[in-house]
């Protein structure tokens, strides 16, 4: 990491985070485009976390999301994650943007969230969209809405839907508008969430990549770190605030 960057971020007062499934690589959580293992070998991901996937098959989809559902409940926040929490506590106007559904961010302790693509831990109507409080596991799977009696399914939005109202207007606003510009672990491949760091460009922020690969907004970036976050983060906030 350079000086330079170092004394940026001292001085910055807006931040903003976006983060991506590789924030939580290093806690164990698969990313996207990661092949998929054991039972679930035979699909792509694309072709499940779509409204037309549920409507074909409610019951596959459902336990899809079950079983990772389960697989996030049993891993715990990485350095990465606590890494994010200190920056929330330090700069005055810091917005954390992810991608993820896994609800590690607020598992860490990270306050201010927009969670551009829902969170699995939560669930919906399919017909009407109403939250669900409670649900049963065991019994019909699905499980059915207490109010309408639909079909239950994961608070998460699928390829070909809306992004929750306000979410997207509201990290828009937030990357026009900040010092410096953060994208983690994100592969910006999918929109329009990989259109923010681009507006924070054009409006003159500092954008920084962290990402042990190459993305199309590498060499546009002004600074681009080939590395874990689980590393790399916590190593920026010693070097920030800590020495
Ligand atoms: N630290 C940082 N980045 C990492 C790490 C790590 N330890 N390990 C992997 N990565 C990077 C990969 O190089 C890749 O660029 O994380 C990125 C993960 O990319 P994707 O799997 O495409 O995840 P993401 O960008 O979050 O996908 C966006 O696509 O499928 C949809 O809705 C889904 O939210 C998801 C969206």
């Amino acid at each position: 990491m350079t000086a330079e960057l170092v004394e940026r971020l001292r001085s910055a007062r807006r931040v903003i985070a976006l983060t991506g499934a590789g924030i939580s690589a290093e806690s164990g959580v698969p990313t996207f485009r990661d092949a998929q293992t054991g039972l679930w070998a035979k699909y792509r991901p694309e072709d499940l976390a779509t409204p037309e996937a549920f409507a074909r098959d409610p019951r596959l989809v459902w336990e899809w999301y079950a079983w990772r559902r389960e697989r996030v409940q049993n891993v715990v926040p990485n350095p990465g994650h606590f890494a994010l929490v200190e920056m929330e506590r330090r700069i005055p106007e810091f917005t954390l943007v992810t991608q993820n559904v896994d609800d590690l961010h607020r598992r860490a302790g990270s306050k201010r969230i927009i969670e551009l693509h829902g969170n699995i831990t939560r669930v919906k109507c399919f017909e009407n969209n109403h939250l669900a409080a409670h649900w049963g596991e065991q019994g019909q799977i699905p499980p059915r809405c207490a109010e309408c009696g639909g079909l239950l399914r994961p608070d998460v939005v699928w390829f070909g839907e809306n992004l929750p109202a306000g979410a997207f207007e509201q990290a828009l606003a937030a990357s026009e508008t900040c010092d410096m510009f953060l994208s983690i672990g994100t592969s910006s491949l999918v929109y329009p969430a990989a259109s923010l760091p681009f507006a924070a460009l054009e409006r003159g922020a500092t954008v920084v990549e962290v990402n042990p690969n190459a993305t199309s907004l590498t060499p546009r970036a002004h600074h681009s770190f080939r590395a874990p976050s689980g590393e790399f983060l916590p190593a920026l906030v010693s070097a920030v605030w800590l020495r």
